[in-house]
């Protein structure tokens, strides 16, 4: 069972922004939807564009790179059903921001199915 990672304070991902972070090694997205904490992986499919530093609006996280969009609550690219980046685990502590990695494949095996 993977363990939770701290990966930034609170106070860096406020209610309406999104933030990257490192987590173990890979990139992850973190999006604060109205004071709900939501984590995906944080390389685009795309080119591989940095999303944590996308524009969040709702729960629709737009890349910077091209504007590829992905809904943060689930992954899902906003167009096409069959692409979702991984959702991973995410809560605060005591104004400290933890995630918890799902598995690498996670999303590429619904990509297959
Ligand atoms: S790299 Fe994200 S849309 Fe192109």
């Amino acid at each position: 069972m993977p363990d939770w990672i701290p990966v930034a304070a609170a106070s860096e991902c406020l209610p309406g922004t999104s933030i990257e972070r490192v987590a173990g090694n890979r990139m992850v997205a973190i999006a604060n939807v109205a004071g709900t904490l939501h984590a995906i992986d944080g390389l685009c499919p795309h080119q591989g564009g940095p999303l944590g530093t996308g524009m969040l609006c709702g729960t629709i996280l737009t890349c910077p790179w091209h504007g590829w969009q992905f809904d943060v609550t689930t992954g899902r690219h906003r167009i096409s059903a069959t692409m979702r980046q991984a959702v991973h685990e995410v809560c605060e502590r005591d104004g400290t921001i933890f995630v918890r990695l799902t598995a690498p494949d996670s999303a590429a095996t619904e990509q297959r199915a």
